[in-house]
């Protein structure tokens, strides 16, 4: 079975979404790392025996500390894919040059509103539709290639209710985009 990492930094419904779907039908979800050691993902992911480790961004004198720490965990269990679900870190070349096969999801339509808050201020633009995107991780944030998009009309009358809805896109649209990219040969690797 092909194996992905998962990093994630909070709540973890998309982890946890990604776990109920694909793990241990699909793929295996070999390891989930957290930079966050009070993420409520954490027990999420221990629910279903996915192992958990938490590498403790605060613990590292540099990014690039930490990321050496992420690359070297990542390193050991060796994916086939990365895939940050809800990781709130910026990532260094340490990184970037290291794992060359991670995904990210974004709640919104890259290159649309890059960075934090991307809910609430795609939620108060003037646009008609709003959306998700998963793309390759790249040095820049929220900048690598697009993977993949889905949209919407933006009809919701509260930010709570946009939100669900950009939550029930990511979790119909993530793990199809998982799934196709392990399929083909292009789990980037180089
Ligand atoms: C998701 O909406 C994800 O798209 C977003 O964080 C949320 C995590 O929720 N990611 C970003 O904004 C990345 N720039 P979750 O922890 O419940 O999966």
């Amino acid at each position: 079975m092909k194996k992905i990492v998962i990093l994630f930094s909070g709540n973890g419904t998309n982890l946890e979404n990604i776990i109920q779907k694909l793990h241990d039908k699909e793929l295996l979800v070999a390891r989930a790392i957290t930079n966050n050691p009070s993420a409520k993902g954490i027990e999420r992911a221990k629910k279903y025996g996915v192992e958990v480790e938490v590498i403790d961004h605060k613990k590292f004198p540099t990014r690039e500390a930490f990321d050496e720490a992420l690359v070297r965990s990542i390193e050991e269990v060796d994916p086939d894919l990365v895939v940050l679900a809800g990781f709130m870190r910026i990532l260094t070349p340490v990184f970037t040059q290291a794992i060359t096969n991670a995904i990210n999801i974004h709640p919104s339509l890259l290159p649309l509103f890059k960075g934090a808050k991307a809910i609430e201020r795609s939620f108060e633009s003037p646009m008609k539709v709003a959306g998700v995107s998963v793309h390759w991780v790249s040095e820049e944030l929220d900048s690598g290639e697009i993977i993949d998009q889905a949209c919407f009309r933006k009809d919701q009358k509260s930010l709570e209710e946009f939100e669900a809805k950009i939550h029930e896109i990511e979790y119909d649209l993530y793990p199809k985009v998982i799934l196709r990219l392990l399929s083909q040969e292009a789990a980037r690797r180089s």
